[in-house]
């Protein structure tokens, strides 16, 4: 996949959505490292990086003595980050230009891979992952996060959001990827010798004033009618939708809740 393919684009407007969208979920993030014991001098790789927010927080974890690599195929994205790790001063990094089937990783070497929201967009799963497991060293985890793209409501429902769940699972699968991609990981992981460790689902939601539903906002705003220029839904149902969700943004009795974002981790055997 070269990055011009990537569904969600690489410009400066989904660099700042990323941003927000880290500090809105970081915490299901970094509860998730807290559970895996992630911990000073481990040897980490974030595949998908983007511009790094989730390796600048395994920096606070692994400290001086561990070390991160960010392996993204977006030069613009990678290139911020390498600058912002110079601007922190930090030296235990390093970066990758390439994807995960294709990189040159070192063998048996990493004590964490890691990647969130970056399989489900690519279209072979299964050697998306086994390039990575051969990086991992024996008792090393893999560790994901992606969707179950299940859940995402508006309430009150009743209007043409409700059919919002249909168009996102048709966005993604007309990028080549797969909407319920944490449904199968599990699949992948046995079929390689790879234990299951991990499986725990998380929701958020809120009101019209919640960050996640400002989150969810940021998404629809750009890519309500990219998935109209795309054909994967028609222009008056995707003005529809978006009308029902301003609609339902300035109504106080609104709860969105987000889709499933699971918490997959696995272990290579020693
Ligand atoms: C939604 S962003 C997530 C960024 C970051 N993981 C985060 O959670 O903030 C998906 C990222 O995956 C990258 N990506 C897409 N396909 C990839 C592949 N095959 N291998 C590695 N990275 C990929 C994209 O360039 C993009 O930066």
């Amino acid at each position: 996949m070269s990055t011009t393919d990537y569904l969600l684009g690489v410009n400066q407007t989904e660099l700042e959505r990323l941003n927000f969208q880290h500090s809105v979920w970081g915490h299901v993030t970094n509860n998730f490292f807290e559970r895996l014991n992630v911990g000073s001098g481990w040897k980490c790789l974030d595949v998908g990086s983007g511009p790094g927010f989730v390796a600048m927080d395994l920096r606070e974890r692994v400290g001086p003595t561990g070390e991160i690599t960010a392996l993204e195929p977006s030069k613009y994205y990678l290139e911020w980050f390498e600058q912002e790790t110079k601007n922190r001063k930090w030296t235990n990094f390093k970066f990758i230009n390439g994807d995960a089937e294709s990189a040159k990783l070192p063998d048996s070497y990493y004590d964490l891979i890691f990647a969130r929201w970056v399989i489900g967009f690519v279209p072979d799963a299964e050697k998306f992952l086994s390039s990575l497991f051969k990086a991992l060293r024996p008792g090393g985890i893999i560790a994901l996060q992606d969707y179950i793209y299940e859940g995402l409501s508006l309430f009150p429902r009743g209007g043409a959001f409700d059919g919002m769940a249909d168009a996102v699972r048709g966005y993604w699968r007309s990028g080549g990827g797969d909407p319920n991609i944490a449904a199968r990981i599990p699949v992948i992981f046995r079929k390689h010798g790879i234990q299951l460790k991990d499986y725990y689902p998380n929701v958020l939601a809120g009101g019209p004033e919640s960050n996640v539903i400002e989150w969810a906002h940021r998404f629809f705003a750009t890519h309500t009618q990219t998935m109209v220029d795309k054909g994967v839904i028609g222009q008056q149902v995707g003005d529809a939708m978006w009308k029902d969700w301003t609609d339902h943004r300035k109504n106080p009795d609104t709860i969105f809740v987000s889709p499933i974002v699971v918490d997959v981790a696995g272990v290579r055997p020693l």
